[in-house]
């Protein structure tokens, strides 16, 4: 049997995705560019797959006139409407789990990049005036024993607060709700986000985008941080107002900031955010290894194929 396959995507797919999907006799229709094209006959799509964050709306599902799943290449579905695919009783599915470590590893990245001061410190190391050694330039923030506020304290920000144990770093978070394993595991403290704010040394988003979280760090939440505070973000561009951040950086509160996503993605090329240089500005590499991408092609494509089959659906989220 042939299934009707939309796929989502401005770029070809990482080539597992690709291989897997022609195994199972997919049959791709592709909607390059923001909006869907005209020239598919949606009547008979049997499933969708996303591979980026273009919108996929009710009115889409509607239109997919046999519509059986929706699978999301990724773990963050906001640009997936979830409610309107639950009450067009369309299943959607993503692929959580298998890029924690390497999201959490990013963060960590980040977070050391943007502390001590690694980019513009590779930049100064080349360029014309770097001619004699001197200890008292381009100091950063202390890592080892500073307090650390994960804001999202899920799976990915689990990972994150262990690696900072082995940082001595004193772990603050602020979630949803409680997580008393992380707190029993790793000595993380619950508190509310002014508190986290006022009292990190380097602060985390790690949380999906939902309403509640969307312009969570605004310029009144900047304002709280210290002035030599980091923040970084491998969440999502719209959790916090990336205008207030530039102004704070440019302004001189905060020591650095450094971002794996931004609103939109990409900015544009003559966007004011490309050229502060305390910003570390990465193009969405959180899950971006080998390793991940083979197992989000292998866990995507099965959650696809369980839809198109009928049979339940591994990672159901909706
Ligand atoms: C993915 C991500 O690479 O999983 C997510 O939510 O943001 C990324 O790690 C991306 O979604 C692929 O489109």
């Amino acid at each position: 049997m042939t299934w009707q396959v939309l796929i989502q995507s401005d770029v070809e797919p990482y080539e597992t995705v690709t291989r897997l999907l022609a195994a199972a006799d997919c049959k791709l229709h592709w909607w390059r560019g923001i909006e869907p094209p005209e020239d598919i006959d949606y009547s008979i799509i049997d499933g969708i797959f996303t591979y980026g964050h273009f919108a996929v709306t009710p009115e889409l599902m509607a239109r997919c006139g046999q519509l059986k799943v929706i699978s999301n290449f990724g773990v963050g579905c906001d640009h997936i409407d979830q409610s309107g695919a639950r009450a067009l009783a369309i299943p959607v599915a993503n692929t959580p789990g298998v890029l924690d470590a390497a999201t959490a590893d990013l963060t960590w990245a980040l977070l050391l990049a943007a502390g001590r001061n690694i980019v513009s410190g590779d930049h100064f190391a080349r360029g014309p005036d770097f001619r004699q050694y001197d200890p008292a330039a381009l100091l950063g923030q202390q890592v080892t024993g500073a307090t650390l506020g994960i804001i999202g304290l899920g799976r990915i920000g689990y990972q994150v607060a262990r690696r900072a144990v082995g940082f001595d770093m004193e772990i603050l978070y602020h979630n949803r709700t409680h997580n008393e394993q992380a707190e029993a595991d790793l000595g993380v403290r619950y508190c509310g986000l002014d508190e986290l704010l006022q009292q990190s040394d380097f602060v985390t988003l790690n949380c999906p985008l939902t309403p509640e979280t969307t312009g969570l760090i605004g310029a009144r939440e900047l304002a709280m941080m210290k002035p030599t505070a980091v923040i970084t973000n491998a969440a999502r561009g719209p959790i916090w107002d990336q205008e207030a951040l530039l102004a704070c950086l440019r302004g001189g509160h905060l020591h650095a900031a450094a971002t794996d996503v931004t609103y939109p993605e990409p900015l544009s090329r003559d966007h004011p955010l490309l050229a502060e240089e305390r910003l570390v500005l990465l193009p969405h590499l959180g899950s971006a290894t080998r390793q991940t991408r083979e197992a989000m092609s292998h866990m995507s494509v099965t959650n696809l194929l369980a839809g198109l089959q009928g049979h339940e659906i591994p990672n159901r989220i909706a």
